[in-house]
């Protein structure tokens, strides 16, 4: 099969590249001429584990290239498949959709022979008519369909979940897109993946219905997380004791500094919008969302007060900036409102990431970024771990100790064991757990 993948970000990259290792031929395409040129050098211009070795077998195959040239690849290609970003449109926040506008009436123009236009992309319910719209107004002799095909992978996981799927959603009626779709996904059924074929409006709201679940779940067990630590229970105890229900599940029960990220945040702004203009409120992610906001900025003063007093003059060291761990991407990190509430209170802040310092230079320029977690401590009053890379789990906290002008300790990701903290006579600040404060 022929595929033409148009937007060669985290997810058209991460796609085009399963595709091509999946025997299909594939051109990757983006506008983005030095993110090309990069590919093409054999560069990876993002960080997601084992992406370098899979495009570089596919490259070397030649199933796999990369242009900023759309004519050629959408002319040959029997799927093209629209992967450009949808953000927040600024000041509303509904999607900015005329990335994907754009790359259809692009696509319009370069198609020939029957061709399924497939939106990977997280759209809008409509997005789909108006991508048909546009391609039959420039191109109106066109043999073409219009088909979505949501995306669920996650950053840092995004191969095996490419890969080993839990579903694979394909919104359209029409028989012929369905037998190319089917095909191109082959290779998934056998690994056991269900095909879930619906119409397009219902394949577009499963993405951001189900985005937003998984949004309500983090912020349901930030709720509770508070409340524990009002209580005196551990919210990782009840977290257990409630995911072993199968009703309810383990996962995206980890309590923490609130959700960020490239996804769930727009994506959940989005719907509430979606909503609005079908006159119907949205009133639990309208909750989930405030409550977010409100916890994100929230994190700077759980600081100051695990330091005890005015952060005026003080250092702190953070560790971690990404909005996870095994990505470089920092799209509405948690750790953007805390640095810069830090540094509101009069703080100065020093930061490390393993992979996403240089991302994170352009969004937080009045830090200072070391190469290394205890050079971070050094001399600091207090040590936040926001993102919870597995070099952190293991830090030698002896050290880590030594290196702290005061022993504090805020983890905002529970990675550490509270009796190991008062082992070592940290003042230790976790997520709705028992605090150890030393004043
Ligand atoms: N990142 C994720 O984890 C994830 C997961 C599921 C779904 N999604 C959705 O997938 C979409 C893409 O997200 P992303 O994170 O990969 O975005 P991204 O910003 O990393 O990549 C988008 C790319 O599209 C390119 N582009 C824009 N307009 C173009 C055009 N007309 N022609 C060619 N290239 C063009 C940009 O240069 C950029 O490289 C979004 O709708 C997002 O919501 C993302």
């Amino acid at each position: 099969m022929r595929i033409a993948m148009i937007g060669t970000g985290y997810v058209g990259l991460v796609s085009g590249a399963c595709f091509s290792d999946f025997g299909h031929q594939v051109t990757c395409v983006d506008k983005d001429a030095g993110k090309i040129a990069a590919l093409n050098r054999g560069e990876i211009p993002i960080y997601e584990p084992g992406l370098d070795a899979l495009v570089a077998s596919n490259v070397k195959a030649k199933r796999l290239d990369f242009t900023t040239e759309l004519s050629a690849p959408v002319a040959e290609a029997e799927a093209v498949f629209i992967a450009v970003g949808t953000p927040s449109r600024r000041g509303d926040g509904h999607a900015d959709l005329s990335y994907v506008y754009a790359a259809a009436r692009e696509i319009a123009g370069a198609l020939s022979g029957f061709t399924v236009v497939v939106t990977k992309s997280t759209v809008p319910v409509g997005t789909g008519d108006e991508v048909e719209l546009i391609v039959r107004e420039t191109n109106p002799s066109a043999d073409v369909v219009v088909a979505s095909n949501p995306e669920f992978l996650r950053e840092g996981a995004a191969i095996r979940d490419f890969k080993f799927p839990d579903r694979i959603v394909i919104g359209t009626a029409d028989e012929r897109a369905r037998k190319v779709l089917g095909d191109i996904y082959r290779p998934l059924s056998l690994n056991q993946a269900p095909l879930m074929f619906t119409d397009r409006r219902t394949a577009e709201l499963i993405k951001y219905a189900a985005n937003a679940f998984l949004a309500t779940k983090i912020t349901f067990i930030n709720e509770i997380a508070d409340l524990s630590e009002k209580v005196g229970a551990d919210v990782q105890e009840v977290a257990r004791g409630i995911g072993l229900d199968n009703r309810i599940g383990s996962k995206f029960l980890h309590a923490g500094p609130g959700f960020g990220g490239s996804c769930f945040p727009k994506d959940t702004r989005a719907l509430v919008k979606i909503a609005q203009d079908h006159d119907v409120q949205l009133r639990i992610v309208e909750a989930v969302l405030g409550v977010n906001d409100n916890r994100k900025r929230a994190m700077a003063r759980k600081v100051a007060a695990a330091v005890g007093d005015s952060l005026r003059g003080k250092t702190v060291g953070v560790l971690g900036l990404t909005f996870k761990p095994d990505t470089d991407d920092m799209r509405e990190a948690p750790s953007i409102p805390l640095v810069t509430g830090l540094l509101d209170m009069g703080a100065k802040v020093r930061a490390h990431d393993p992979v996403g310092m240089e991302q994170a230079r352009r969004e937080l320029p009045d830090i200072e970024f070391v190469d290394d977690p205890y050079l971070c401590a050094k001399g600091a009053d207090a040590i936040v771990v926001v993102t919870e890379w597995v070099q952190y789990r293991t830090l030698d906290l002896e050290r880590l100790k030594r290196e702290l002008r005061q022993p504090v300790v805020v983890d905002l990701r529970n990675i550490y064991r509270p009796e190991d903290m008062a082992t070592h006579g940290f003042t230790y600040e976790s997520v709705g757990r028992r605090s150890l404060l030393g004043h």
